[in-house]
């Protein structure tokens, strides 16, 4: 890995516009439990039990008892270098850098980052599924299911499940920073959830420089620049770090 860190480095450096794809591994070292591998959260559960459209209709009070067990976890957890590293970006570069995640658990913006593309939704926020209306939902003595303080109708995790589309114009703005940039950083992830997987290989076709940060090897890393295998919370302050 270090004889491959100087070359990304310089070329992260040199580029105006950069976007940044993040997966589950970025928050690992935060103490967020990843999806995939072992002590992974599909290793005990499944997702068709917890994680569908179908699962919420089955047993709403179950699938909201994950969630909260989810949302006390995470909120103990802090932001750790690669999260301040993203955000460090984001301040040098401003509008030429897109952060696009697939995670849910709020901690790019708890480390300074302003513009998140949370493209699989967020920990967060609740919709309820009479008025339709999404707000911000923070406090963690909810009741499992709780109620819309407007309609009395089911309040749902604000979430992307397995089998729903993508927010359209979050969706939009994600390509549009894969496809116009000069260098993409893809941070732990496995690289098999879609679309967001596809985003990397959009923009190394668009002609980016394509860095791959993760613990090990992926499906896409021998479609990438550079794979730089270790510590997102190692390998993100060098890269970031002015050469
Ligand atoms: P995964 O759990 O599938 O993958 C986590 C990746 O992070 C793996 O490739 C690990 O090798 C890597 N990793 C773990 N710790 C790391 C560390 N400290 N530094 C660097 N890399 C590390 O998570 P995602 O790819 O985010 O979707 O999963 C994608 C989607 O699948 C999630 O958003 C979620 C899930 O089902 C929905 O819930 C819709």
């Amino acid at each position: 890995m270090a004889a491959e860190l100087p070359l990304a480095r310089q070329r992260l450096a040199q580029a105006g516009r950069v976007a940044a794809l993040c997966g589950a591994g970025i928050s690992a070292e935060s103490g967020v439990p990843t999806f995939r591998g072992r002590g992974g959260l599909w290793e005990n559960h499944r997702p068709e039990d917890l994680a569908t459209p179908e699962a919420f209709s089955r047993d709403p009070a179950l699938v909201w008892r994950w969630y909260h067990w989810r949302r006390e976890l995470i909120s103990h957890c802090q932001p750790n270098p690669a999260h301040l590293a993203l955000a460090e970006l984001e301040r040098r570069l401003g509008r030429g850098f897109t952060l696009i995640t697939q995670n849910v658990d709020g901690l790019h913006a708890l480390a300074g980052s302003r513009e998140v593309l949370e493209i699989h939704g967020s920990l967060w926020r609740v919709r309820c599924l009479g008025c339709g209306r999404e707000r911000e939902e923070r406090r963690l003595d909810l009741p499992a299911p709780p109620l819309c303080p407007d309609c009395g109708g089911l309040l749902r995790p604000g979430v992307v499940w397995f089998g729903e589309s993508l927010d359209g114009v979050l969706l939009e703005r994600a390509w549009r920073a894969a496809h116009t940039c000069e260098a993409m950083l893809v941070i732990g992830t496995s690289a098999v959830v879609q679309p967001a997987a596809s985003l990397a290989l959009v923009a190394k076709q668009a002609g980016a420089y394509v860095i791959e940060v993760n613990l090990a090897a992926t499906p896409q890393s021998g479609q990438v620049d550079v794979s730089l295998l270790g510590l997102a919370g190692d390998i993100l302050p060098q890269l970031v770090a002015p050469s």
